[in-house]
């Protein structure tokens, strides 16, 4: 496994541009999510392509005063699973490597960042789409994975790529879960004790309104709301029920209608999807 923590290196050894790449975006603190992401990218190249990671705390899509500086960074651990997984390029730039002091230039997504969870989180996406950008620019991959757990995220990213006219192509890959069904997330080690046991309730609340046949948003979203509220630690952010493709809101369940949530236990805030119809 080649790894690269400066731009300079990764331009020097730019010798493999007939490989199909296949790149892996995350933040690092790697947990079975992002693995399975890894797995999928490995699929994606086939023998002879190459699977690359950027492992990056991005600080530009942390709201001021949010966790980027308690982010976990475990670095030589992530490098580990990275090697594990047959990992052919790591990136893993140090941020004054991706920003420099007086940067005035962002990639902004305009309608779909506004809502949910761009609503609570100003900001947010435009750094997830300069950072997307230039990981884009600077790897040249062909194709992306990103995960369906963060489903804003994954549509934007494929709106980013067909405004921008970037050739790669945006694979997803599903939702991986803890036993009990609360999704892998870095953040989920803020959880105390009692926060965690609550957790899961989140899933369960998806799952009674998948299996419902109810067909009214409005009453679906009443039922979702009263379970997640069973628990006493959780507070909601949002619950709503979106088109997958353009996150507007649907009033009654079609085709890619998405229900999605997200849901404070005390200061941490989890998400979490499901498909209807
Ligand atoms: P991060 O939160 O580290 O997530 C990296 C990728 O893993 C994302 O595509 C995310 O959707 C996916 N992922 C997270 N939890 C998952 C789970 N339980 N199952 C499957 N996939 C999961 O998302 C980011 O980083 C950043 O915003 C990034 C795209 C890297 C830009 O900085």
């Amino acid at each position: 496994m080649k790894i690269f923590s400066t731009v300079a290196e990764l331009h020097a050894s730019s010798g493999n541009q007939n490989k199909r790449r296949i790149l892996v975006p995350t933040m690092g603190a790697l947990h079975a999510g992002h693995i399975s992401l890894i797995r999928l990218a490995r699929e994606n190249a086939g023998k002879d392509g190459e699977v690359a990671v950027s492992i990056f705390v991005n600080p530009l899509q942390f709201e001021p005063g949010a966790d980027f500086s308690r982010y976990p960074r475990p670095e030589s651990a992530d490098a580990e699973a990275c090697r594990a997984e047959g990992v052919d390029v790591l990136f893993r730039p140090v941020p004054n490597e991706m920003y420099a002091d007086d940067r005035s230039t962002y990639v902004e997504e305009t309608i779909l960042s506004e809502r949910l969870c761009g609503a609570s989180r100003p900001g947010h996406f435009r750094g997830v789409c300069t950072v997307v950008t230039k990981l884009f620019h600077l790897l040249e991959p062909q194709a992306a994975v990103f995960g369906e757990k963060d489903f804003q995220q994954l549509a934007i990213i494929r709106r980013l790529v067909r405004d921008l006219d970037f050739p790669v192509e945006i694979i997803a890959g599903p939702t991986i879960r803890e036993p009990d069904g609360l999704a892998f997330s870095s953040r989920n080690q803020y959880l105390n004790a009692e926060e965690r046991a609550q957790a899961p309730v989140l899933r369960v609340a998806l799952l009674e309104a998948a299996q419902s046949r109810e067909n009214s948003s409005a009453r679906i979203l009443t039922t979702v709301r009263t379970k997640i509220e069973s628990a006493p630690l959780a507070r909601i952010d949002y619950a709503e029920i979106v088109s997958a493709d353009d996150l507007q809101p649907r009033l009654t369940i079609e085709p890619r209608s998405l229900l999605a949530v997200a849901v404070f236990f005390g200061k941490t805030r989890l998400i979490d999807n499901i498909h209807l119809g």
